[in-house]
């Protein structure tokens, strides 16, 4: 299954028997490609060592809430943002009433207020407790807001009792888990990507380029299949490993992206034009390298062709989304793009803020369409990439 492939899971363990069985866990997580970070709650550690999973996820175990040290490395909102999924199990009675009372008074309670990812639990009690009118309430409460809900399997309780309550199996939870990232929105539909910087070469040692590192481009390629698209990056040049069953076409220039996004569109439904394409390129490229000479020199650009505007003005036009990286007025000069380019959406990069945008793990957009516009909050370019595609799903016909 390759949906869990290079996601950021972060595994919250609260205090309940089953909690033994998150060694095993993290062990498929990672088996599957994820990279697993853990929380464990003060009951957790009465069951578990921190030591055990710090061990088997190869980090240290993030454990209080309020702990200097701990958030001078990854504090709760950076852990927050880094999950691509909050994955609860086993998840006791009482953190079910504490996460659907919004209670932030811990650690992993506080974390799955503040994280834009997808939040899933495997409750795991005795029988009595599960079927409790408080604990069924309590459940239908998170499910309606979104949470996922795994389990729990019935049978012979560690008390004695037979019923529901067990936690669902380590390999059932991963598979669930592995279902989320599975959308199947965009099953079948033909989605090209452009990714990365071009490079605009001035002799064969030096180019004009930008600071794009490919990565929200590689996550949307990534999120497109699990979206289930036959998908295909056009990619400048950036130091990422292609994400599985996408074909990934390298380019360099303006002009060599052109070429090969006109040639990919006879099979394109979707176009995304993530790249950071040079607007401008030397005038001419010399053939050696050129030597240092006065002072002062004069380059002359010329324009790059605008190669998303270009795809939009064909007549058979796949559903085209651009991207408007902005430092003032973003959402007014993104409409503005949209509009002149010919778009049907378009996702507004605040880049003025370092932290998000070029080269960063984060981002935060405001997805612009003709008749309306969505927020996607700050999170991590796996999260703002699949929230995208959802939004592409929604008005693509
Ligand atoms: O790669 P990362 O480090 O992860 O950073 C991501 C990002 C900041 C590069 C990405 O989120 C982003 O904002 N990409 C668009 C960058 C950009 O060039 O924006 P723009 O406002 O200059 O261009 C508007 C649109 O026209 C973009 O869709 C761009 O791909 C496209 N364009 C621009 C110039 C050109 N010659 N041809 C184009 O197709």
């Amino acid at each position: 299954m390759a949906h869990l492939f290079n996601r950021n899971i972060l595994l919250g363990v609260s205090g309940g028997i089953a909690a033994y069985k998150s060694a095993e866990l993290v062990r498929e997580l990672q088996e599957r490609g994820a990279q697993v970070r853990v929380i464990m709650t003060r009951g957790a550690q009465e069951f578990i060592t921190p030591l055990t999973l710090q061990a088997l996820s190869g980090h240290p175990v993030h454990t209080e809430l309020l702990d200097e040290r701990a958030e001078l490395g990854m504090g709760h909102i950076e852990l927050a943002r880094w999950a691509d999924l909050l994955l609860i199990a086993p998840a006791t009675a009482d953190l079910v009433a504490r996460l659907s009372t919004g209670r932030a008074d811990d650690l992993l309670s506080t974390v799955a207020l503040a994280t834009a990812a997808p939040v899933m639990l495997a409750p795991a009690m005795n029988q009595q407790m599960w079927k409790d009118q408080a604990t069924a309430a309590n459940i239908s409460t998170l499910a309606e807001r979104g949470v996922h809900i795994v389990g729990p399997a019935a049978g012979l309780q560690a008390c004695g009792d037979v019923g529901p309550g067990r936690m669902e199996a380590p390999s059932a939870i991963v598979d669930a888990a592995g279902n989320l990232f599975a959308t199947g929105e965009l099953a079948g539909k033909r989605i090209v990507i452009t990714a990365g910087p071009t490079r605009e070469a001035l002799d064969p040692v030096r180019y004009i380029s930008n600071n794009s590192s490919g990565k929200m481009g590689y996550a949307l390629a990534q999120a497109a299949v699990d979206a289930g698209a036959i998908t295909t990056l056009v990619s400048g040049p950036v130091n990422l490993p292609a994400p599985r069953h996408t074909r990934v076409m390298d380019v360099h220039s303006a002009e060599e992206m052109l070429e090969q996004c006109l040639s990919l569109l006879p099979e394109c439904d979707i176009f995304i034009a993530c790249a950071a394409v040079a607007d401008y390129r030397p005038a001419a490229t010399e053939d050696h390298k050129i030597k240092k000479g006065p002072e002062a020199v004069t380059l002359q650009l010329v324009r790059t062709p605008d190669i998303v505007a270009t795809v939009a003005a064909q007549a058979q036009k796949p559903f085209t989304v651009g991207f408007a990286a902005e430092t003032n007025d973003v959402l007014a000069y993104a409409r503005d793009k949209m509009q002149r380019k010919g778009l049907d959406m378009i996702v507004a990069n605040d880049v003025a803020d370092q932290s998000i945008g070029f080269n960063s793990d984060e981002n935060a957009v405001t997805v612009l369409w003709p008749e309306g516009q969505q927020v996607l909050q700050r999170a991590n370019k796996s999260t703002i990439a699949r929230q995208i595609l959802h939004l592409v799903a929604q008005h693509y016909r």
